[in-house]
């Protein structure tokens, strides 16, 4: 793997080898082994243009448990607030090193303009650009799902069959672009429930069916239900109603939680707006998989950076951090 910059353009057989390859990045965890060689001598860059809390540290942690050297960037307090470009940034970064660059961007297609620009060499991972895509959100979400579902058998399988309602600002989600292109390419049967306001003038060309009303697509008995982040920043009044009304229609409220059936659970990439999409009930009930979604995601970003990093040269040692 050269770059991860989307799942639309991710191949199902590469998402099912990162998906398995996390495994076994999460046995080692598991078992205790708090450091790997594998990426000794590497330099991972964390740029990043935009806040973040989970998707910022989790590289991290995950770059040094495969004892790779981390350089964090923020936009805010350097040069950038004097005019320097994407372009003068990167190289800067190179210059001191860097085999990967993690971007988050606030421009949709800045990490694949970092990419094919032939600006630097490194290999790029899209750690989210604007409404576009974040692509190892998806991966750590499908992760999480497959373990949720299959256990310790979850290796080589795919979502054929499994029903996920994603819930909310379906517009303004990067997450949820994301998560529809690896989810159907994994055989998942997607279905989006949104606001008419907060829906994407092309969903005609996603592989998803669309409703507007929770209740009924919770009728359906669905194995996860994903909440999306209402992104107030992203947002002006035409789209929105009122967080009251939001709330009331397209909250995950704790009557609807009690409508979940079986082994149905709840799902939020966070940062959560608890009482607007998301209750307290909901987000902290057993059925809630954020906080593991926070864990698997230090497990598919060492696998992604593995793959980037050290996928070719040791092709044969793929297993290897079970070795
Ligand atoms: N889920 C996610 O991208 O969270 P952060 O914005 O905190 O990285």
């Amino acid at each position: 793997m050269r770059h991860l910059l989307d799942t639309q353009t991710l191949a199902r057989a590469e998402a099912l080898r990162i998906l398995d390859v996390a495994e076994d990045m999460a046995d080692t965890q598991s078992r205790e082994i708090k450091k790997l060689p594998t990426l000794r001598g590497k330099t991972v860059v964390n740029l990043f243009f935009e806040d973040s809390t989970r998707t910022r540290i989790s590289f991290e942690a995950a770059a040094k448990r495969l004892s790779a050297d981390v350089i964090n960037f923020a936009a805010k307090g350097s040069s950038v607030s004097k005019g320097e470009s994407l372009k003068d940034t990167a190289q800067t970064l190179e210059a001191m090193g860097a085999d990967a660059v993690v971007i988050r961007h606030p421009a949709s297609g800045a990490p694949r303009t970092l990419a094919t620009s032939g600006w630097i060499s490194a290999g790029v991972v899209n750690a989210g650009d604007g409404t576009h895509e974040h692509p190892t959100q998806a991966l750590l979400d499908a992760f999480t799902i497959r373990k949720r579902r299959f256990g310790a058998d979850s290796r080589g399988r795919d979502l054929t069959g499994i029903r996920i309602v994603i819930v909310g600002d379906v517009l303004h989600s990067r997450v949820a672009r994301s998560n529809v292109w690896l989810l159907a390419a994994l055989g998942a049967h997607v279905t989006l429930v949104t606001p008419p306001t907060l829906i994407p003038q092309d969903v005609s060309n996603w592989p998803v069916r669309v409703l507007y009303d929770l209740d009924e697509a919770l009728a359906e008995d669905p194995d996860a239900v994903m909440m999306l982040r209402i992104q107030l920043e992203r947002m002006h009044a035409a789209f929105f109603p009122s967080e009251r009304e939001y709330s009331r229609r397209w909250g995950l409220d704790p009557v609807r939680l009690a409508r979940l059936t079986g082994d149905s659970i709840v799902l939020h990439p966070g940062p959560m707006n608890r009482g607007l999409e998301i209750s307290a009930e909901a987000a902290d009930s057993p059925r809630s998989t954020v906080l593991e979604q926070v864990t698997n995601g230090v497990s598919v970003r060492m696998a992604v950076l593995y793959l980037l990093l050290a996928g070719e040269r040791n092709e044969d040692e793929m297993g290897s951090p079970n070795a």
